[in-house]
């Protein structure tokens, strides 16, 4: 017989239910510091064994030794790559998916999941102005979003196209500000890049049908991707203008919105997105800028149909999964995945209790502080701004620093628990980086950070 290790205990329950509570009620959530791997491999040493361990001393090994040496993403000082500001709504109710092992791979085993991640995905959908007949899931990370599209633009170019056949060699046109990932989504596939020049670094319609027109093998190009939103800096691409080449050409138009695509819900940059609503596909990751805990990508198919053709797996044991009717909608059939967490309730179940206008403000919140830190940029006669943020990242420098000073600034800012701000590169010359998303991010806090530069 297995040991107790399934029957309910409540000791072991209340420990764990305690440590969510204080984690939960700190305000704020501190920045913690990095980790050595000698020292956190100390900690460690001969916990794995046959008899196992009291719980109250692995959560204390835990508490003091493991999660201190992690960088609270969701702290307000958090301000590298791209932070996380999950709702409190939304991280009880992850903890309730895990306590319940929901799954979301299919309407037979799951179809309650699977309507309120529906309901989620349409919100989103909405506010991309996608048509009513639009769908998708959800997905591990904006890197899965992005192979996932891919794939279908891939295999369904042949459709596109008016000869009716597929390139032997396929080329994908993605502009030279992409993220790693579209890169990395399209080796996997087996697609070459067409890296096209951005202007300002933003892809426009103009550069992309000068690199086409250039391209010795254009007939093989079967789609595009731009970017909502450009990790580095919060550049919006000319979406509008791709789509115009998307249509003239056949091709399969998917938008990175990874990180910017949260800004949809904000009405005061909505006019930028202008053309989003014309892509074939997109993603948009609510473990980023809504508020949603890890991990959490929506993608979204203007015709999913197209997306069920690809990545639905044929097994006979899945056979029964598979019905006629258009109601019973499989996740597990639009992205390379099967069983797959019911990573959407969080968000869903956060953004009915919340409602979606406190969407929109936590969004434009985000948004005015990168207002505000690029004017105290200037202001502090020691700081020079870059570029004016278009979204909710800043890029701006100390003149006179070289790569170190920034490096050994960054290290000291964490050290000191001031703030986690990684430097980046800018047109070959390093910089520094402010991602805004957390709305408990005060002035107060980037004076402190820019004071430190002085
Ligand atoms: C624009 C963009 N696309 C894709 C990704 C990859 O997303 P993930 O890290 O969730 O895989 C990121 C991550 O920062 C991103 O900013």
């Amino acid at each position: 017989m297995p040991g107790g290790m399934f029957s309910y205990d409540e000791g072991m329950t209340d420990l764990i239910v305690a440590a969510c509570r204080e984690r939960l009620a700190l305000n704020p959530v501190p920045l913690d510091f990095g980790g050595l791997k000698e020292a956190l491999d100390a900690e460690l040493s001969g916990l794995m064994c046959p008899e196992g361990n009291e719980a109250a001393d692995v959560l204390r090994l835990f508490g003091d030794k493991l999660a201190t040496a992690v960088v609270s993403c969701d702290s307000p000082r958090f301000l590298s790559f791209i932070p996380a500001a999950p709702t409190k709504a939304a991280l009880l109710f992850d903890m309730f998916v895990s306590c319940s092992s929901l799954h979301g791979t299919s309407w037979l085993e799951a179809a309650g999941v699977v309507v309120a991640e529906n309901q989620a995905l349409r919100v989103l959908s909405q506010y991309a102005g996608f048509p009513e007949g639009a769908g998708g899931c959800f997905v591990a990370g904006g890197s899965a979003g992005n192979l996932s599209a891919l794939l279908v633009a891939r295999d369904t170019a042949a459709h596109r196209r008016r000869d009716g056949t597929a390139p032997t060699r396929p080329l994908i046109a993605i502009s030279d500000d992409a993220h790693s990932s579209v890169g990395k989504a399209l080796h996997v596939i087996g697609v070459e890049p067409l890296v096209v020049s951005t202007v300002d670094h933003r892809l426009t319609g103009s550069a992309l049908r000068t690199s086409l027109d250039a391209h010795p093998r254009s007939n093989d190009v079967i789609g595009v991707v731009a970017t909502a939103g450009t990790t580095n800096a919060g550049i919006i691409d000319d979406l509008s203008g791709v789509a115009d080449v998307a249509d003239e050409r056949s091709l399969w138009f998917h938008i990175d919105g990874a990180y910017g695509g949260a800004a949809l819900f904000a009405p005061s940059v909505r006019d930028k997105f202008a053309g989003f609503e014309r892509a074939d596909s997109f993603i948009v990751d609510p473990h980023k800028w809504l508020f949603a805990p890890f991990d959490c990508a929506a993608l979204l198919y203007r015709r999913p149909n197209l997306a069920k053709a690809v990545h639905t797996q044929d097994a006979s044991y899945l056979e029964v999964l598979h019905s006629e009717n258009p109601e019973e909608w499989n996740p597990s059939d639009y992205a390379y995945h099967l069983t797959r967490r019911a990573r959407g309730l969080p968000l869903w179940f956060s953004m009915a209790v919340n409602g979606l206008d406190a969407y929109r403000d936590a969004v434009e919140a985000g948004l005015a502080m990168a207002a505000r830190a690029a004017g105290l940029i200037s202001e502090t006669p020691h700081t020079e701004l870059v570029r004016d943020p278009e979204l909710s990242i800043v890029l701006f420098r100390r003149p006179g620093w070289r790569k170190t000073d920034y490096e050994s600034w960054s290290a000291r800012l964490l050290s000191d628990q001031t703030g986690f701000v990684t430097p980046t590169t800018w047109e070959g010359e390093t910089v520094a980086r402010f991602a805004f998303l957390h709305p408990n991010t005060t002035d107060a806090m980037v004076r402190e950070i820019l004071a430190t530069m002085g």
